[in-house]
């Protein structure tokens, strides 16, 4: 195995504006008693594969105790684990076992919605319309004259209305599944309960939060109707990311990471948090982040991106620009577990992995963030016939759509499914990997130059050694540290700039559709993630492909 340099020492507050992150979906990552679930436990025993793996920090997602009708974004108790995940014991010696790898452990908080099976909520159910128990959460008065039609015309993200009746009349609001109703953030003791969770997280030792639905908590005054519907043929979940919806992006947001700010900067050694949040633009998502709110959000629109130069280069500097503004360096992100995965997406079998790979050459050449999501590195696809039978999304039955694909047990080794997921290499999994993933497991890869697993561990490296250096070019000096070189049409052509005296990075990613000559002038190649073609002392680029060059340093 290729041995990676040392990770960024955790004394070092900034950690996050150059971190690479790894998303683990907990219950899918490794399982450590054999259930077919996947737990902190099996978490603790792959942290030395993450730590050669040469990530900076893990990303887990919700493991707290939950029905598990949303993978967990169904939240019943914030302050303890699910059985099926473990105990607190777990949580505690699986974050140390981190911290002593030098690895940052950031936790999923969601505090959009609780699960219905929350005690606030049964206590909601039980008390009368107009108590402090419903206040709560979002419950109002039907429309028609019984009350028999919804408050208002909001849909659920997942179909279907937004709202849903309680026997005495009244209807509560579900942005998601009606098992996830949603929390009034204008409710003092909400607020205050959030700020409880969140210290006492941070007292266990988490580095960092991801906020679930972060542009969700508020909705406007007097939850006005959207105007447009599925019924008539226009779902409100087009205008996610494209426009403003009553219930999403509300300026009073800003007002409640206002008061998390203070208290994530009360506590030593860089605590951060990032922000799943969609807005109708680059700029309005940018107001998340800055010295009194965020460190970051998702960049989506990197993940959006069609598989173009032009594409590419127009997201890359408008995340770029934003950045400057905002003064922090933005995250990329190319898979995360709602998504197909990024294989899948770019055309599937050879080509689509072909353009992954490149990708994550981009990416990881890019200043600023990276969030990896657990699979990618082994170059997985989307699982696309899993049976109807066994998908859990609770999307599925409503819309059609299901993110059970993307969530598939990772492929440890082995000649058996689910290929060493479980602890003795056998034994059932939650959902069936493919055969065909028998040769794409971590064992499998491992020590095999051409695999995909093989380029990430050796990009990491370099990245750390060229662009990520704490102190290098993501510091504060030049807060964009990327420069873009001249390139024949559908190339990618940028440099990083680097410090005075240290040997400068140079990255080329061809989506030309055919190949092209490399300049000689851009240094000697470190990494390709498909080999140059050396031909009469010139080199030339393949197609769909991206390499890496170091350059001299200058003065
Ligand atoms: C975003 C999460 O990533 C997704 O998995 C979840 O279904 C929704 N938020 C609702 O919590
Ligand atoms: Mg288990």
């Amino acid at each position: 195995m290729t041995p990676s340099a040392p990770p960024h020492p955790r004394t070092d507050d900034d950690w996050w504006r150059s971190a690479v992150v790894y998303q683990v979906y907990v219950r899918s990552f490794a399982d450590s008693d054999g259930d077919g679930i996947g737990d902190l436990r099996g978490v603790r025993s792959r942290l030395p594969y993450l730590r050669d793996l040469g990530v900076d920090a893990l990303w887990l997602t919700p493991f707290y105790r939950s029905p598990m009708i949303d993978g967990g974004y169904d939240v019943a108790d914030y302050r303890d684990v699910d059985p099926m995940f473990g105990t607190l014991a777990d949580f505690d010696d699986m974050i140390g076992g981190a911290h002593a790898l030098g690895l940052r452990v950031i936790v999923d908080i969601v505090p959009n919605h609780s699960s219905s099976a929350h005690p606030w909520f049964t206590a909601a159910l039980a008390a009368a319309p107009g108590s402090a128990e419903r206040d709560r959460y979002l419950f109002r008065a039907g429309r028609g004259t019984e009350g028999e039609l919804p408050p208002n015309d909001w849909e659920s993200i997942f179909g279907g209305p937004a709202w849903t009746r309680v026997p005495d009349g009244q209807w509560y609001l579900h942005l998601f599944d009606p098992s996830q109703p949603d929390l009034n953030w204008r409710n003092p003791a909400v607020r205050a309960e959030f700020e409880e969770i969140l210290r006492f997280w941070l007292d266990r030792g988490v580095d960092g939060f991801r906020i679930d639905v972060a542009h969700g908590m508020i909705k406007a005054e007097g939850l006005p109707d959207v105007g447009r519907t599925s019924a008539d043929g226009r779902p409100q979940i087009e205008l996610l990311g494209r426009g403003r919806l009553p219930y999403f992006d509300q300026d009073e947001v800003h007002d409640i990471y206002r008061a998390w700010r203070p208290i994530l900067d009360s506590y030593p050694d860089g605590r951060m948090a990032v922000a799943e949040a969609w807005a109708e633009s680059p700029q309005r998502l940018a107001r998340y982040i800055g010295p009194d709110e965020l460190h970051q959000a998702f960049n989506f629109d990197f993940m959006d991106a069609t598989w173009s130069a032009d594409s590419f280069r127009k997201v890359i500097d408008t995340a770029l620009a934003e950045s400057t503004i905002v003064g922090a360096p933005t995250t990329w992100v190319l898979s995360n577990h709602d998504r197909q995965r990024h294989v899948t997406r770019y055309g599937d079998g050879p080509v689509g992995l072909r353009r992954a790979r490149a990708a994550a050459l981009l990416m990881l050449a890019l200043p600023g963030c990276v969030y990896l999501y657990q699979g990618e590195e082994l170059g997985l696809p989307e699982v696309l016939d899993l049976p109807d039978e066994l998908r859990q999304d609770p999307a599925f039955p409503r819309t059609g759509q299901s993110r059970d694909g993307c969530r598939v047990p990772l492929p440890w080794g082995g000649g058996l499914p689910p290929y060493g997921f479980g602890p003795d290499g056998g034994g059932p999994a939650w959902l069936p990997a493919p055969t065909t993933w028998r040769a794409l497991s971590v064992a499998a890869q491992t020590g095999d130059p051409e695999s995909t697993l093989e380029l990430y561990r050796a990009a990491l490296r370099l990245r750390r050694e060229h662009t990520a250096l704490p102190g290098g070019p993501d510091g504060a000096a030049d807060p964009v540290g990327l420069s873009w070189l001249e390139s024949e049409p559908g190339v990618l052509a940028f440099a990083r700039t680097a410090p005075a005296g240290a040997p400068g990075l140079v990255c080329l990613v061809n989506l030309s559709g055919a190949p092209v000559t490399v300049d000689g002038g851009h240094g000697e190649p470190v990494i390709a993630s498909q080999a140059l073609d050396e031909r009469d002392g010139g080199r030339m680029l393949p197609v769909d492909a991206a390499a890496w060059f170091v350059r001299p340093a200058t003065g």
